[in-house]
């Protein structure tokens, strides 16, 4: 038991100590029921660098059940065998060389269906391999879509013909994992979500966001909910506004045909950043339930303003990054990528300012960014405090104190720092802003799971709770919709590969004279 009062060294988060033991959703996974996991779209690039390494590791840790079966299913003619070196190929680049008699063991549970989407005659085929291993995974299925979101309603359906879902109340379950984007837009979210309950209950499904599988992200709700110094400040009284930025330094490389239909908004702020936003907006949950914390979510988005038409060019800016430098390296415009139209106005960066219209957050602007090819690789929120008030009234701005600020490093360096005002040392010593620093690196042995792997072994688990819901990913699309609808009728602002984004993303912030932290 760990005594309360005077911290020890071991609850201070010296390397291997144990600390407080969390609430059960969050701790350490168990192994989950024996069964048959089917990836669709298995020799696609998101089984090879994700999924397969994932389900690998977790084997390694012992973590998959004995009874255990993946079948891979894609339109590629592929043997069992050719699927088996595909998938240690896979391993090999993104784990490891494996250890033979690990391998072995591990690809014996794996087999394949060559088939199209839609193509009855495999789901035959798919129910027979399934018979063949059921007895021992008790009829229990995983299914994985890692698919175009446009095969997602064909597949479903056909698995619903060929009888492969099972009733929630029998007492074998059936589950489905759906990759993002889930969706283009609010209709189309809400078609796909009609279709997938059409063959599922939202209990069965498993919208994935793989933001919230990150070790960090997870934290966020330790930070805020297992310490008592945060509530009392975390509101409209003593914070001026937060700044969520995902900024990456690759461009769109081989992946054109996705995102030119896509774009910065759609890839990663109706999902990535808008999940961040939640869980930092988000109320204490009554417990911590999948339910509750999705619904707690969901409220965030509902309560976050609509952006009418006239504020949208106002509160957002869209770029798209032309020719230059990132990390030493000249990389080609957007433009000049291969699969990409000459005029496309797709855009790879995308800024905006929302608010929360609720008793916390009237009045906190939450800015949010991201971009492609930008400066540096970042994703952080930075929550900058108020002024303290300085009763010195002819202070000259510049003497007065900097604002606290805590800046929530989600990767890389991944920690937490917070920002105050230090005297420094002197007769004359003149204020200075310096920083405490936790830093996972330094405070924690060890590597983090891969999200893959946590969300994986959650769904396997049947926990919800780092899983998107039904009315999220909708609340989420209701925000966005208007925006693209609006941004339609303008093309993007070209902005310097290796810049932060286009100059009006800044004045989005100095119009309040407020500006954006450099991570
Ligand atoms: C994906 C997006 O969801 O997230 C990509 O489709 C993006 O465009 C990626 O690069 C970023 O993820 P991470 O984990 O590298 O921050």
């Amino acid at each position: 038991m760990v005594a309360r009062g005077v911290p020890t060294a071991a609850r201070l988060g010296a390397q291997g100590a144990q600390g407080a033991p969390l609430p059960e959703r969050m701790r350490s996974p168990c192994v989950p029921d024996p069964l048959a996991m089917v990836i669709f779209g298995a020799t696609g690039d998101l089984t090879r660098r994700k999924l397969m390494p994932a389900l690998y590791r977790l084997f390694q840790q012992g973590l998959l059940p004995d009874a255990f079966a993946v079948v891979g299913f894609a339109l590629d003619p592929l043997s069992d065998a050719e699927f088996r070196e595909q998938m240690r190929t896979a391993v090999e680049e993104f784990v490891g060389a494996p250890d033979e008699r690990d391998w072995e063991r591990f690809a014996s549970t794996l087999g394949y269906v060559s088939s199209d989407f839609g193509d009855a005659d495999g789901y035959t085929r798919l129910t027979e391999l399934l018979a063949g291993v059921e007895r021992k995974t008790a009829g229990h299925r995983l299914f994985y879509l890692a698919i175009p979101p446009t095969a997602i309603e064909q597949v479903v359906q056909q698995l619903d013909q060929a009888a492969l879902v099972r009733d929630p109340a029998a007492g074998s379950w059936s589950r489905i994992i759906v990759e993002k984007p889930f969706g283009r837009d609010l209709d189309s979210a809400r078609e796909l979500n009609a279709a997938l309950g059409s063959a599922f209950d939202e209990s069965q499904i498993f919208r994935i966001d793989h933001y919230l599988g990150k070790e960090t992200v997870q934290n966020l709700l330790v930070f805020r909910f297992a310490n008592v110094i945060w509530e009392p400040v975390w509101n409209r009284n003593y914070i001026d506004h937060v700044q969520i930025t995902v900024a990456e330094t690759v461009g769109v490389g081989q992946r054109a045909g996705y995102y030119e239909r896509a774009g910065a908004l759609r890839d990663m702020v109706q999902s990535h950043l808008l999940q961040l936003l939640t869980i930092i907006g988000m109320e204490p949950p009554t417990s911590y339930d999948p339910e509750s914390i999705r619904s707690e979510k969901v409220k965030v988005l509902r309560a976050i303003r609509r952006l009418p038409p006239e504020s949208i060019r106002r509160k957002t800016v869209r770029g798209q990054y032309a020719a230059g430098v990132v990390r030493g390296a000249a990389v080609p415009a957007y433009r000049e990528e291969p699969g990409v139209a000459a005029d496309s106005r797709t855009e790879t960066y995308a800024a905006l300012q929302l608010s929360i219209e609720n008793w916390r957050w009237a009045g906190v602007p939450f800015f949010l960014r991201t971009g492609k090819f930008l400066a540096d690789r970042a994703t952080e929120i930075a929550i900058q405090f108020r002024p303290a008030p300085n009763p010195i009234l002819d202070t000259v701005e510049a003497d007065c104190p900097d604002p606290n600020l805590l800046v929530l490093r989600i990767q890389p360096e991944e920690g937490i720092s917070l920002f105050f005002e230090a005297k420094v040392p002197g007769l004359a010593g003149p204020l200075r802003p310096v920083s405490m620093d936790f830093s996972y690196q330094t405070s924690f042995t060890g590597t983090s799971p891969e999200a893959y792997e946590r969300l994986l072994l959650d769904a396997m688990l049947g926990d919800a709770t780092l899983f998107a819901r039904c009315d999220e990913v909708e609340a989420a699309w209701a925000l966005m919709t208007p925006i693209l609808t609006a941004w339609e009728e303008s093309g993007p602002e070209p902005y310097p590969a290796g810049s932060w984004g286009p100059d009006t993303a800044d004045r989005l912030l100095a119009r309040d004279g407020r500006s954006w932290r450099v991570p």
